[in-house]
């Protein structure tokens, strides 16, 4: 076997990789973690979300209304809000994606049977008759409640396509300001709420080289300083700007050289930098729910780019910006098949979410962990009812899908610090749909908390497990116990019938002395907790 050794990209974040090469055999994987290095601290945001008005998503999805004989907690569906907050989500960006650019949010406030009823940016994609008109019911006053039953941050995306900073600057003194101070605030509290919403996180539009309004980088640029170089800052705010099409052939570098050259000479900077990266599939017949080994290998190898997108517009950011003010906020990422396999007829951009995808997600949060100190927020696209989603819920009818479980396997990487791995372990040679190509025969990310060492590993082979040996560089493994994600069937899923399906269940690890022993199954994620003595 050809044995090759390289330093990854992700080395320089605390993270080393030492690969070979074969093709998909067994193969033992040597790891050594350094619990004592310093790393940074994974930002819990990391594990955020991203809810918009468009086919199931919001209507269905969560908000059941207050009538609803679903379970409700004041409109918001019972499990959805329970769910969420067992994985502790910790923001929740919305009104969209490509709605917000449409969206004025004063028809969204006030009696709800009085709210306008409008035109959504989604509807001539949506069945007819399904979501005919956009009601308005949910608005600020709802979203911000549902924050606040989940626990989540908001994160609000301002309309930058089709209207202007005086609309902008009026939603956020309306959002912010004490009651008593300004007119707006004081409406706030006739409409039910007198203490501020407290909203932090701004997007100032939203894919602004397309459906936010189709500029170039150096427009948007001129744009983002008129939007926020007046801003009233109740609460002191982070400025999300939109950032480029990552998943374009060339990933959009132009965008970024093209914003942060429009910035130069200006006293304006972004506090965040959108970048938004699907994998996607729309252009091929790939299948959400029907695929063979070609497609489940071409959906990981393609998720992985990330890892070199981040890369790529990190280093171009900084002959700009040295000091790296501006982080990434990834405010959509996730899976995009061709569509055809919606569970519910409301659901647009829906998608049966398979075993492939909850490997695709493990891998994308090792890489966000390894690159934690470049990135504030990253949210997945979308929550519920859409892609790359956690829940599928049609009226009464609710289900977690295996995306949902790499999200509370991942749960304990929060605000813990990440500390360097190296994983020695031979890369895969796999089919892809068009010839072939490698990744990582084991890949992973490790974090910190007191005395709790956490590890996070993916073996992608559909063929051979790979045995693991963990040695920690410094101190003794005094427990170990392990979560496994996995399932026989490549393509399973959870269904309303069964929603059980793919679940987590406990994988036996072995300890002793300085380190811990552990075989990850073929197609599957695991979480190692490890004890430090
Ligand atoms: O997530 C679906 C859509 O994808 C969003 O509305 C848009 O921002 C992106 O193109």
């Amino acid at each position: 076997m050809h044995r090759r050794t390289f330093v990854s990209a992700a080395a320089a974040a605390g993270v080393g990789v030492l690969a070979g090469s074969r093709s998909a055999i067994a193969a033992d994987a040597e790891i050594v973690v350094s619990p004592a290095a310093e790393g940074p601290v994974i930002n819990p945001h990391v594990y955020g979300h991203f809810i918009e008005h468009l086919g199931g998503v919001i209507y269905d999805g969560i908000w059941v209304g207050p009538d609803s004989k679903i379970p409700n907690v004041g409109g918001i569906r019972q499990q959805f809000a329970s769910d969420m907050k067992r994985i502790a989500a910790p923001n929740l960006r919305w009104p969209g994606g490509c709605f917000a650019d449409g969206y004025h949010w004063r028809d969204g406030i006030g009696p709800a049977a009085k709210r306008p009823r409008t035109y959504n940016f989604w509807e001539p994609r949506m069945p007819a008759g399904v979501r005919a008109t956009e009601t308005n019911h949910f608005g600020i006053h709802e979203f911000i409640r549902l924050c606040r039953v989940v626990g989540a941050e908001p994160y609000v995306a301002a309309n930058v396509g089709s209207s202007n900073p005086q609309e902008f600057y009026d939603w956020v003194l309306y959002c912010n300001a004490p009651q008593g101070t300004v007119s707006l605030a004081d409406e706030r509290a006739k409409n039910g709420d007198a203490e501020p919403f407290a909203v932090k996180y701004w997007g100032v539009g939203n894919e602004s080289w397309g459906c936010g309004g189709n500029m170039t980088g150096s427009e948007y640029a001129t744009e983002y300083r008129k939007f926020v170089t007046q801003f009233p800052t109740y609460t002191r705010p982070y400025l999300v700007a939109a950032g480029p099409r990552g998943h374009s052939a060339d990933m959009d570098l132009g965008w970024t050289e093209g914003f942060f050259e429009g910035l130069q000479g200006h006293r304006v900077r972004a506090d965040g930098f959108a970048l938004h990266y699907y994998t996607d599939f729309r252009q091929t017949g790939e299948d959400g729910a029907r695929f063979d080994a070609k497609g489940w290998y071409a959906v990981l190898h393609k998720g992985i780019r990330i890892d070199r997108i981040i890369e790529d517009h990190w280093r171009l950011m900084d002959r700009y910006d040295p000091e790296h003010h501006t982080r990434f906020v990834i405010d959509e990422w996730g899976n995009w098949y061709k569509g055809g396999t919606e569970l519910g007829p409301a659901y647009l951009l829906s998608q049966t979410i398979t075993l492939r995808d909850a490997l695709h997600s493990a891998m994308t949060f090792d890489i966000f962990n390894r690159h934690a100190e470049k990135i504030e927020m990253a949210n997945v696209a979308q929550t519920i009812n859409c892609l790359h989603s956690l829940f599928a819920a049609v009226e009464d009818r609710y289900t977690r899908t295996p995306t949902y479980y790499v999200f509370e396997l991942y749960r304990r990487h929060m605000g813990a610090r990440l500390v360097p791995m190296q994983v020695a372990a031979p890369d895969l040679t796999v089919p892809l749909l068009e010839g072939s190509g490698r990744l990582p025969g084991l890949s992973g990310s490790a974090s910190i908390r007191d005395r709790r060492l956490t590890l996070t590993l993916t073996n992608p082979s559909l063929d051979a497990a790979v045995s693991a040996r963990i040695r920690v560089a410094v101190g003794r493994v005094a427990e170990g116990r392990g979560t496994v994600l996995t399932h026989e069937d490549m393509r399973a899923t959870n269904t309303f019938d069964d929603p059980d399906n793919v679940s987590l269940s406990a994988l036996a690890v072995e300890v002793s002395g300085d380190a811990a022993h552990v075989t990850v199954p073929r197609k599957a994620v695991v979480a190692l907790d490890l004890m430090l003595a």
